[in-house]
Parts: C-alpha cells; structure tokens; sequence
C-alpha cells in the first residue's frame, strides 16, 4: 500500500468509525503520534460545546481543556500505554465545556504498534457526567449518613457520661452520708459537753481532760475528712478515661468495683461471691472494663432493692477458655422478662424511672466490650436470676 492508498484507507476507516460512534453519541479522537495529528469527530467537540471549525486538530486542544486536578493522572495513562506499560487505555477525567462548565468523560482507546512504539491511537469519549453527578449525590449521601451517625453517636456518649457524673455524684453522696453524720454528731457531743460544763476549765487537770478530749475528737474528724478526701480521689480516677491500655488479669477491675460498692453491698446485705479462675493476663482499657463491671453489678443491686429480694446473692466468676477470658455476673434477682430481654442493650432502655436510670449503662457497656474490646456481651435467665457474660479476647 502507497502513501496515498494509505490514507485513504485510513479515512475510511475513520468515517467508519465516526457513524458507529455517532450513533453511540461517543466522540471520536484519531490520533497520528508520529505527525502529533489529532482528528476530532464533530460530535467530540459539540460535547463540549464547540463546533466543528473551532477546534484544531492536534493534541493540545486535548490536554489544555482537562481539569487541572486531572491533567496528572490522565497524561500519566497516555505515557503508560504508548510506552507499553499497561494494556488497556482507560481513564476518567474532566474537560472543560465551553461555557466553563465541566464535562465528566470516559476515555477509551486502542493505539496500533510498530515495533513496540505506538503509530497511531484511536478512542472514543463518553459523556459519563450524569453518572457522576449520581455519584457525587450518592456520595454526599453516604457522608451525610456518617455524620448523623457519629453525631448521634457523640450525644449519646455525652449523655452517658452525663449520666456517669450523676452517679458518681450520687455514689460520693452515699459513702459521704456516713462521715458526714459522725462529723456532726462529733460537733453536737463537742457542743452538749460545753453547755454542761462537763469539764472543770478552771483547774489544770479539768483542762488538761477537756484538751485531751478536744484532741481525740479533733484526731477523728481529721480520719473522717480523710475518707471524705479519699473518696472523691478514688472516683476521679475511677472515671477518667483511659488512653492506654493496660496488662492486666481481668481480677484487678473487679476487685476495685467491689471496693468502691462495698458501702451498697453491706447495706442491702448482700452476699458476693467470688471465683477467680482466670490466670490469663489480658490488654484493656481498665477503666472501661471498670464501668461495665460496675453498670453490670450496680443492676443488680437496684433490682434487688426494687424487687425487695430476700437473701439477695451476687456470684462473679473469671475463666481462661480457648484463649479467651470468660467473666460471668450472675445474680438471684428473679431474672428479666422474657419480653424485655432483647431490648435492655438498646439506648435508652430502661424499666427504671428518669432519676433512676438513663437506659444507656448497658448500651455502653456492650459498645465498650464489642467495639472498643473486639469482646462479647450477652444476658441469659438462668435458675432465680440473670446471668451476664462478658467474653475478652487475649490479644
Ligand atoms: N440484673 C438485672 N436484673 C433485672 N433486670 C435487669 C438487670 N440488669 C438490667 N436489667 C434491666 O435492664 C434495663 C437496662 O439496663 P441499663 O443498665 O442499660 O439501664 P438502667 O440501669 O435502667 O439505667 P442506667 O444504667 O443508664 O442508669 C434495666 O432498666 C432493667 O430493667
Ligand atoms: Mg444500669
């Protein structure tokens, strides 16, 4: 084939091309890379809103019309396939309409190689701009969603800290009620010995006996002030959040919950039993696990309180099981009905009245076990109470 034969076969083939791709509403690019030629069909530049005699035909006309955050990526892929890099001619980007608006395109192309260099490429544009607009739609969408979730997400958790203040409030009330009523009482006795003159003050030794006397009441006061202090140390730490995790065998929580409802625990009477089997060493956030434990025990203690259970019994037990470390919680609080066992781990459900409960412990609870913990936290009825399982993986 000569020159002119050639060409001629060429321009054939590309008003071939053109029908087919008119008729697919593509436009049609040729391009002659060893002349750095460009043809670009009719419909190619009315996608983009020019018409047939305003655009030349060479490469530029392309490349200067790409969106600027585009331009890398697209030349990348011409420089990939005309070097044989890659197989396929294929990449997305965006071209500017002529009155500025943008134009999303698919671009598609085959070249004809000559000893591996690339002659000639022909490709086609699809406008591909409505999908996109869909896309982006369906995108905003999907990060509106996200949004909402996380914004309910953080309300819910400061509503359960909220609510985590007003229980350590009323804890501290609860272990204070007891110091604060001898402090008074010390005061009142101090106050009755004067009004009686129960010391002789104007001789050496019934003042030596009202110092002495001072001194032991001052010495108590300053013990009670003590445990007062200690108190609002103990929860302070007891509810900071943790950053890091600790190493720890799942019994040194517990003991400290124990520690902290020890007041409650001997005021209702009721019996704890323990069964530390678990030896294992495991990575927590203590204090988190802390709070479950607490949210879980202090259940069962207002169940008892409100169900006025008779020789209310609490059992904890720890076990190391295929790897992992099993905590059961079980009390003999006559269980949870059956119709409300499925909620009592969604947000704000709660059989208590609003000043008793939030309906958020157990909802933490499980968010702390299953998604901060990669755990498990499940309920189950079981004899006169209700079991709670919390199942820690050793990580
Ligand atoms: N040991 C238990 N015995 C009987 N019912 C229980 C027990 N533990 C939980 N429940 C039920 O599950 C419900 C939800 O518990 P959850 O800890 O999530 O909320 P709450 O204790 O009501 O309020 P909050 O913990 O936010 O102060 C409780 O209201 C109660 O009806
Ligand atoms: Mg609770």
């Amino acid at each position: 084939m000569n020159e002119d034969q050639l060409i001629d076969k060429y321009t054939s083939d590309r008003e071939l091309l053109e029908l087919i791709t008119e008729a697919t509403q593509d436009g049609l690019w040729d391009w002659d890379v060893t002349n750095n030629n460009v043809f670009f069909s009719t419909h190619w530049k009315k996608m983009i809103g020019y018409e047939d005699d305003e655009i030349e035909n060479n490469f530029n006309e392309w490349l200067k019309r790409v969106h600027p955050d585009d331009v890398e990526k697209a030349m990348e892929c011409v420089e990939n396939y005309v070097n044989g890099r890659i197989d396929t001619y294929e990449n997305v980007h965006r071209l500017q309409h002529k009155d500025g608006h943008w134009v999303w395109v698919l671009d598609r192309g085959k070249g004809k190689f000559v000893n591996g260099k690339v002659i000639r490429m022909v490709g086609f544009h699809t406008d591909i701009t409505e999908q996109k607009d869909l896309e982006y739609q369906l995108e905003l969408k999907v990060h509106d969603e996200i949004e909402k979730n996380k914004q309910k997400d953080d309300m819910l958790k400061q509503q359960s800290g909220l609510a985590q203040m007003g229980e350590m409030i009323s804890m501290i009330a609860h272990q204070w009620r007891q110091p604060l009523a001898s402090i008074a009482s010390i005061a009142v006795t101090i106050k009755i010995k004067m009004a009686l003159a129960s010391f002789d003050t104007s001789n050496q030794k019934g003042l030596d006996e009202f110092m002495e006397y001072l001194n032991t009441e001052i010495d108590d006061i300053e013990n009670l002030v003590q445990m007062l202090t200690s108190t609002i140390d103990d929860f302070r730490n007891f509810y900071k959040p943790d950053k890091e995790v600790a190493h720890i065998t799942i019994e040194s929580p517990i003991k400290k919950v124990l520690s902290i409802l020890k007041p409650q625990i001997e005021q209702q009477i009721v019996e704890v039993s323990l069964e530390y089997l678990s030896t294992r060493t495991i990575d927590i956030y203590e204090n988190e696990i802390l709070q479950v434990i607490l949210n879980i025990v202090k259940n069962a203690l207002d169940n008892f309180k409100e169900r006025d259970t008779q020789n209310p019994r609490i059992h904890i037990k720890t076990e190391d099981i295929f790897g992992k470390v099993i905590v059961s919680i079980c009390d003999n609080g006559g269980g949870i009905s059956e119709d409300i066992i499925g909620f009592i781990f969604d947000p704000y459900f709660s059989t208590k009245d609003n000043k008793n409960g939030t309906g958020l412990g157990l909802y933490m609870s499980k968010t702390i076990i299953e998604q901060h913990h990669k755990g498990k936290l499940s309920v189950q009825n079981k004899n006169d109470g209700v079991c709670f399982h919390i199942i820690l993986e050793k990580q």
